[in-house]
């Protein structure tokens, strides 16, 4: 199967814009699943929460959503993005930071990330959809976001669950997690893509700047893919994901058979 991600400069405030950039960019492209960045509505940096009311949708009922059901269904394809999510209940609005998985049938999936980082735990309340692998045409899928890498229950949970694929928009400001994913792919024998965007918020109460170098790992940890800190581009490459269901690492070890949960401390 072709996967891939969308790396590119989201514009805060900008949800057409961003709409048309990813049209784009996936134009002349051919993918069964594709990842696209944290936010990718919207833009990162809130500083008032009249921008996430405007800015944000209910899942699969928005603009952003409605265009990327039509692109699944135009490209045949699964695609996982980070988007504003508005949940109301009671007449009150929550906003979460979620990740939105669409179907070429229409299907529509969501993971609320779990791990706020910074100043999102101002504007967005802690995930509460739990972390899912969802079956997409016999592929497993799993979502997490961004900041989630830092804990490595996040991957290990979905690796669990029996994901084989680990869907990782992110919005990524430390120099880091491009790096570390090779070891939540290799200790978890998954491919992850994280896909990162580019560029600068810059706000009235300050800027803060995005280190792209979006990147696809294998469950061996070799780098499938791998775009450089600034271009705007779409990038597939041919895997098969049913590698990543045998968990042997030689004759003697299975990463998971292998485990002693009775030793570990979780709580
Ligand atoms: C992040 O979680 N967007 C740093």
């Amino acid at each position: 199967m072709k996967i891939g991600y969308v790396q590119f400069n989201v514009e805060f405030g900008e949800v057409r814009k961003n709409i048309d950039k990813i049209s784009e960019l996936t134009h002349e492209k051919e993918f069964d699943l594709l990842v696209l960045p944290e936010l990718a509505n919207s833009g990162y940096k809130f500083s008032e929460t009249e921008e996430l009311e405007e800015l944000s949708e209910e899942a699969g009922k928005g603009e952003f959503s409605r265009f990327l059901l039509k692109l699944a269904k135009e490209k045949s394809a699964t695609i996982v993005a980070g988007f504003c999510e508005k949940e109301i209940k009671d007449g009150k609005a929550k906003f979460f930071n979620s990740s939105i998985l669409v179907t070429k049938k229409g299907d529509v999936k969501v993971y609320r990330k779990i791990h706020l980082y910074y100043d999102e735990k101002i504007w967005f309340t802690p995930g509460d959809s739990g972390l899912n692998v969802f079956n997409i045409d016999g592929v497993e899928i799993g979502m997490m976001i961004c900041f989630d890498w830092f804990f490595p229950e996040s991957a290990r949970t979905l690796a669990l669950k029996g994901a084989q694929i680990i869907c990782h928009p992110s919005n990524l400001v430390m120099p880091y997690c491009q790096r570390a994913m090779f070891t939540r792919a290799l200790e978890n024998c998954v491919f992850t893509i994280t896909a990162n965007r580019t560029g600068k918020d810059v706000k009235k109460d300050g800027e803060l700047k995005f280190t792209g170098g979006s990147i696809i790992y294998d469950p061996k940890g070799n780098v499938l893919a791998n775009s450089d800190d600034i271009k705007e581009e779409c990038t597939i490459t041919e895997i098969n994901s049913k590698i990543a269901e045998n968990k042997n690492l030689n004759k003697k070890n299975n990463l998971f058979e292998d485990r002693y949960p009775e030793f570990y401390w979780l709580k």
